[in-house]
């Protein structure tokens, strides 16, 4: 059968770092109430010419380094973003231009902040279909453009980064023990669009529009559908939470992180936490936590690894990969 491996990982993040004082400096916030309800202490803002896609072409070009790959090896590239370049085309294209990836696929999936476990899923389609054999999968955002900096209960959740995988089909005898994607779990439900949304588009306001949250709502749900999703991929796979070596999640709250592993019964040492450094980057989250894992020797080969997300829609999911 055909398994999609993870060849290489990399991240990118903007430079301008802004961390809870400098945004108390214009907010009526403090750094210790953003510290102790979220785990933030700073975050990294694109500059005003920095685009997504620059940020998915830096992480995609770190992520081939490693992979030992060129450009010219991409046969797909599917990004998970919801603060694309422009309205179309897909911010994709745009990446595989200034790549110079050659002619193949090229799309834009946008579930927010539950981004990259859909993008991992469409991926790996493309690879176990045969219609690609080396595919980027990409999360870039830059949110900062979407918050209202007046709104202090949402300007301080969010950071600006890009994080990319190189995916490959490989043949495998596609046993448990062998390397790759192993399982992928996908829901959203539309009831909550309200919940967390922007509220502007070309359809409905012609303008970008900001961010909308009604944070309570989504930390409720979160805990109960993070836990849940990785739980029906190990059940899918028929492993348990103590075979799972490492979580890495969607980085949206300190306090979300710890629900989730807590209702896991996941010790804090298997769980990677990266928002206190990059805040939540929505769709980039989940691979700038893979690429920080990776430096810190966190992630060996054959160590059993989920990954897991929720945002706007509500959309979330969960992935299960033998790294
Ligand atoms: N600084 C100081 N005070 C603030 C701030 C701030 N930045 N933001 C809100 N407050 C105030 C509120 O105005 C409110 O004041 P009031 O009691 O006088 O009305 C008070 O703090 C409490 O507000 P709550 O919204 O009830 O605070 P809560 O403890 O719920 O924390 C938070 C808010 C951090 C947003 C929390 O609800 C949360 O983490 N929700 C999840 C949201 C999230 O992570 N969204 C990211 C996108 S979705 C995803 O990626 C999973």
């Amino acid at each position: 059968m055909i398994r999609s491996i993870v060849a290489g990982v990399g991240g990118y993040l903007p430079a301008r770092v802004v961390d809870n004082h400098q945004l108390a400096s214009r907010l009526d916030t403090s750094d210790a109430w953003i510290r102790e309800r979220t785990g933030i202490s700073r975050r990294h803002i694109a500059a005003e010419d920095e685009l997504t896609s620059d940020l998915a072409v830096e992480a995609a070009r770190r992520a081939l380094a490693r992979a030992g790959l060129a450009p010219a090896a991409v046969e797909a590239i599917v990004l998970a973003t919801s603060t694309p370049d422009h309205t179309f085309p897909a911010t994709a294209t745009a990446v595989q231009r200034k790549l110079g990836a050659p002619i193949g696929i090229a799309l834009d999936v946008q579930a927010v902040c539950a981004g990259f476990p859909y993008a991992l899923a469409v991926a790996d389609g493309f690879l176990r279909l045969g219609h690609a054999r080396t595919a980027l999968v990409i999360g870039a955002e830059t949110f900062s453009r979407l918050l209202d900096w007046t709104d202090r209960s949402t300007a301080v959740l969010f950071g600006d980064g890009a994080g990319a995988l190189v995916l490959r089909a490989e043949r495998s005898a596609g046993t448990l023990a062998d390397r790759g994607l192993l399982a992928t779990k996908l829901s959203a439900d539309g009831r909550h669009y309200g919940d967390l949304y922007v509220d502007g588009g070309p359809s409905a306001t012609r303008t970008t529009g900001h961010l909308r949250m009604n944070g309570r709502e989504v930390f409720r749900h979160a805990v109960a559908r993070l836990s849940d999703s990785v739980l029906a991929v190990l059940a899918e796979t028929g492993f348990t939470v103590a075979d799972l070596d490492l979580l890495v999640p969607h980085q949206a709250n300190l306090r979300i992180i710890d629900a989730v592993a807590k209702r896991l019964g996941l010790p804090p040492e298997r769980t990677v936490v990266t928002v206190d450094r990059h805040a939540n980057t929505s769709a980039a989250s989940i691979p700038l936590a893979l690429d920080a894992a990776l430096a810190a020797g966190r992630l060996a080969p054959g160590r059993l690894v989920a990954v897991n997300a929720l945002g706007g829609g509500f959309a979330w999911g969960a992935a299960l990969l033998r790294w």
